[in-house]
C-alpha cells in the first residue's frame, strides 16, 4: 500500500504553479503549504478559499512537523542553501533544474542528502515525458545498435535572461536528456563549446556544444535565443537505425528510421574504389504509440516512490551534478576558446 506523504511547494513565480498543481493533482501526495517571499503571489497559486498554507518563512516551513518533503523552485543560486536546511531538519528534497549554480555546492546538497538518509531528486522533467522514457529503452534495448552521432536543436525567440547565457539557460535540458538516455550516462571525456553574440547582449545568445561519445561517436548541441523559428529535435544515428525525436509534432513525436549507410570495404585511394562496398539501407519508418501523459505528474510519482522504496530516484542529485559539470565545462571552453576536460571527476567532488 502507498503512503500519502505531505509536502510543500517553496517558490511560487514562473515554474512553482506548475509544481503546486502536480502535487495537488497526485494520489501520492498532500500539497500542505506554499511558501514565497511575496505572500500575495503564494496566495494566488493557492487561491482564496483553499486549506492550502501560504508561509513566508523557509525557516518556519522547515521546522513544521507536519511536512515530509519540499519541493525547491526558487531561483538556482538559493537551491543549495534551502536543500541544506532542508536535510538538516529531515525533510526529502526535490529540487528544481539546475541542481545549484556551481557543481561544488551541487556537491555538497548530494553529499548532505546522504549524510541524512534523504532523497534528493532533480527535477530533469523532459526525462519523465513519454518521448524521452522511450527514446532510453530504445537505446537500452540496442534497438539503434552503436550510437554513431546526436544531434539535439533547441532553438527560438527566447528571453535574453539577466544572469545566464543561453547555455546556462537552454542546454540544461539537452544535457539532462542526453544523461538519461545514454546508456552510460552523461561522461564525456573533453567538451568543445562556441558561442556567439551577434546583439551585444554581453553574454552568448547562440550556443554549440560538441562532445565525444564514449562509442567513438559524437554529440552535438544547438541552442539559441535568436531564431524566429521554435525548433525541438534531435537526431540519435545509431549503426542499425536513426531514431528521431520532434517535440513539437504530436502526431509523430518519435519515428525510427531503418534507413542507414553500411561501410563494408573503405578505399584507401582513388585507385581502389571499385571496392569499395557502401550500402544504403532504405527500410521502413515506424512510429511508436506514446501517451500524453503530463511529465511533471510522472515526476510527482516517481519522487514518492523513490520514498517509499528507499532507493535513488530516476534523475538524482548525482544526474544533476554530472549537468553542471559539463555546463562548468562549457564556460572554460568559451574563456579559453579550446576544447576542457569537465575539471573534475563527478564523484571527486562528492568525496
Ligand atoms: N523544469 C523546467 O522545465 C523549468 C522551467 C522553468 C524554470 N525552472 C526552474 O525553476 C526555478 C524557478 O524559476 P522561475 O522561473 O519560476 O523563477 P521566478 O523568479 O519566476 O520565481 C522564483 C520565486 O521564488 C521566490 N523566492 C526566492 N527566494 C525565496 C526564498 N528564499 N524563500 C521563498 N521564496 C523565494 C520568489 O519570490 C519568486 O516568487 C529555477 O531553478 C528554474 O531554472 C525549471
Amino acid at each position: 500500500m502507498t503512503t500519502t506523504r505531505t509536502i510543500a511547494v517553496i517558490g511560487a513565480g514562473y515554474w512553482g504553479p506548475n509544481l503546486v498543481r502536480n502535487f495537488r493533482a497526485s494520489p501520492a501526495w498532500d500539497l500542505v503549504a506554499v511558501c514565497d517571499l511575496d505572500p500575495a503571489r503564494a496566495r494566488q497559486v493557492v487561491g482564496d478559499r483553499s486549506t492550502v498554507e501560504v508561509e513566508t518563512s523557509v525557516e518556519a516551513l522547515l521546522r513544521r512537523p507536519d511536512i515530509d518533503a519540499v519541493a525547491i523552485a526558487t531561483p538556482a543560486r538559493t537551491h543549495a542553501s534551502i536543500a541544506l536546511a532542508a536535510f538538516e531538519a529531515g525533510k526529502h528534497v526535490l529540487v528544481e533544474k539546475p541542481l545549484a549554480d556551481n557543481p561544488e555546492t551541487a556537491a555538497l546538497m548530494v553529499a548532505a542528502a546522504e549524510a541524512a538518509n534523504r532523497v534528493l531528486m532533480i527535477d530533469h522533467t523532459y526525462c519523465y515525458t513519454p518521448a524521452v522514457t522511450y527514446i532510453r529503452d530504445a537505446l537500452q534495448s540496442g534497438l539503434l545498435g552503436e550510437i554513431l552521432y546526436i544531434d539535439s536543436v533547441r532553438i527560438n525567440l527566447g528571453l535574453v535572461q539577466p544572469d545566464v547565457d543561453v547555455f546556462w539557460d537552454l542546454a540544461p535540458h539537452d544535457l539532462s536528456i542526453l544523461d538519461f538516455i545514454l546508456p552510460n550516462g552523461l561522461d564525456p571525456q573533453l567538451v568543445s563549446a562556441s558561442g556567439a553574440d551577434p546583439l551585444g547582449a554581453g553574454k552568448s545568445c547562440i550556443g554549440y556544444i560538441t562532445m565525444p561519445l564514449a562509442s567513438g561517436g559524437i554529440a552535438h548541441v544547438n541552442v539559441n535565443w535568436l531564431s524566429p523559428t521554435k525548433i525541438r529535435q534531435m537526431v540519435i544515428g545509431g549503426s542499425k537505425r536513426t531514431l528521431i525525436w520532434d517535440d513539437l509534432n504530436p502526431q509523430q513525436r518519435v519515428s525510427i528510421h531503418d534507413r542507414g549507410v553500411d561501410l563494408g570495404i573503405q578505399a584507401a585511394d582513388l585507385t581502389e574504389r571499385t571496392a569499395m562496398t557502401v550500402s544504403y539501407r532504405m527500410g521502413d519508418i515506424t512510429v511508436p504509440a506514446l501517451s500524453e501523459k503530463e511529465a511533471l505528474s510522472a515526476m510527482a510519482e516517481e519522487f514518492a516512490a523513490s520514498i517509499d522504496e528507499h532507493r535513488l530516484p530516476r534523475t538524482d542529485g548525482m544526474a544533476g551534478l554530472r549537468v553542471l559539470s559539463v555546463l562548468e565545462a562549457v564556460t572554460a571552453s568559451l574563456a579559453s576558446s579550446s576544447a576542457v576536460e569537465p575539471r573534475l571527476a563527478v564523484e571527486e567532488l562528492v568525496s
